[in-house]
């Protein structure tokens, strides 16, 4: 009914209004008065999280890219290896795993079959294993030593939005609490990090009241019929969930490259008005990767492409080189994920209604699957 939607026309259009809430709920009570993190919930004791020395993260879809980024966030924090692999690609291939490895599987129902049994494969294998899930009493954390729940409220429409920023959220506050435990970032740090976090919410929303520019984007480019998008370090995960969303939402043929590949393959598909969406890196980056990135700019434009580019406010450099440039609010490089996927969430869902389809119920698709 149009009251459980909140006033909007679709479950997905409440579920992109609802992530400012869902950041500051799965932020909220997870700090202490002096601001050190307490992750209580987390029942695996300190000193056997200090003897960790690798982390797998499992998870399928839209997880699994939340979990890419909890790659980045976890390996540049606490300086502990972690692997990102698909569920079910994992469990078949002899996986090394002992009792210093951490699983932690990422999942928005806690019933996906392929991750369910992926982590019962590695609990047999004697790994520790965490949940990041958004589903109170599921099997995955049933199941698992410990989980740490991602406070995004039900999700009803089948492409996840409000999940994979909450479990970017949680998977942030996992890498912080190692970090903390472990002492590779000081506790100053932290508490600077935790402050940006909590400043996301208002940040999403800021994106949100601006929606306008990038639907009326949306709206006239119902005929598409390829988008790529290109995204670097934390911003290629959030290049291939944009690109997974158009491809579910809109049957629209989409890929996500890393930006740096682009040279080796991908720069082939370009022709005459082939759409590009662009991930900005942050121009603080430490890596200077804003600068190559502005090159990729350049050289899909030689060969004809409409660009679109996500960016940070205050970026001059991208708008001399971008058809349409969608700004976002600053924050910390590692942070962006959680406001640089909005715009494209917001494009596959205006583009999907722009073509009729229905955006809650996507052809062939399933909430959660929970068979093999
Ligand atoms: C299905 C859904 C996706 C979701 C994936 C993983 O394919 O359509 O939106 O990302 O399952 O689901 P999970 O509940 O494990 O996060």
């Amino acid at each position: 009914s149009a009251a459980e939607k909140g006033g909007y026309d679709t479950f997905m259009e409440k579920e992109i209004h609802d992530q400012p809430q869902a950041v500051a709920d799965t932020l909220l009570g997870r700090t202490d008065a002096t601001g050190r993190l307490i992750l209580d919930e987390l029942r695996i004791e300190p000193e056997e999280l200090l003897n960790v020395r690798k982390i797998i993260v499992l998870a399928c879809g839209t997880s699994a890219y939340a979990g890419m980024v909890a790659k980045y966030a976890i390996e540049h924090w606490c300086r502990i290896p972690v692997e990102v692999e698909l569920s079910h690609e994992f469990r078949y291939r002899d996986p090394i795993i002992d009792p210093t490895t951490m699983i932690v599987s990422i999942s928005q129902s806690g019933e996906t079959m392929d991750t369910l049994m992926a982590v019962r494969y590695a609990k047999e294998q004697g790994a520790r294993t965490v949940s990041i899930c958004n589903t109170n009493g599921s099997t995955i954390p049933r199941e698992s030593d410990a989980v740490l729940y991602t406070h995004a409220g039900p999700e009803i429409a089948v492409a996840s939005t409000k999940a994979f920023l909450a479990q970017i959220t949680a998977a942030y506050l996992l890498g912080l609490y190692l970090a903390q435990l472990n002492k590779q970032l000081f506790s100053e740090q932290i508490k600077d990090i935790l402050a940006d976090l909590a400043d996301i919410p208002a940040k999403i929303q800021d994106i949100l009241d601006r929606g306008d520019q990038i639907k009326q984007l949306a709206r006239s480019m119902k005929d598409a019929d390829s988008v790529l998008f290109l995204g670097r370090n934390v911003g290629y995960p959030v290049a291939m969930e944009g690109a997974l969303k158009l491809k579910e939402l809109a049957y629209i043929h989409a890929e996500g490259f890393a930006a740096g590949e682009l040279k080796h393959g991908p720069i082939a598909l370009i022709d005459d008005g082939q759409p590009v969406f662009v991930v900005m890196p942050s121009p603080m980056d430490r890596h200077s990767l804003h600068a190559k990135v502005v090159s990729n700019i350049q050289e899909v434009r030689a060969r004809g492409a409409r660009t679109m580019v996500v960016a940070e406010r205050g970026d001059e450099a991208v708008s001399a080189y971008a058809e349409d440039v969608f700004e976002v609010p600053e924050t910390q490089p590692m942070l962006m994920p959680l406001l640089t996927t909005v715009p494209l969430q917001i494009y596959a869902l205006e583009l999907s209604t722009a073509k009729g389809y229905d955006v809650d119920q996507p052809r062939n698709l399933a909430k959660s699957v929970t068979v093999e």
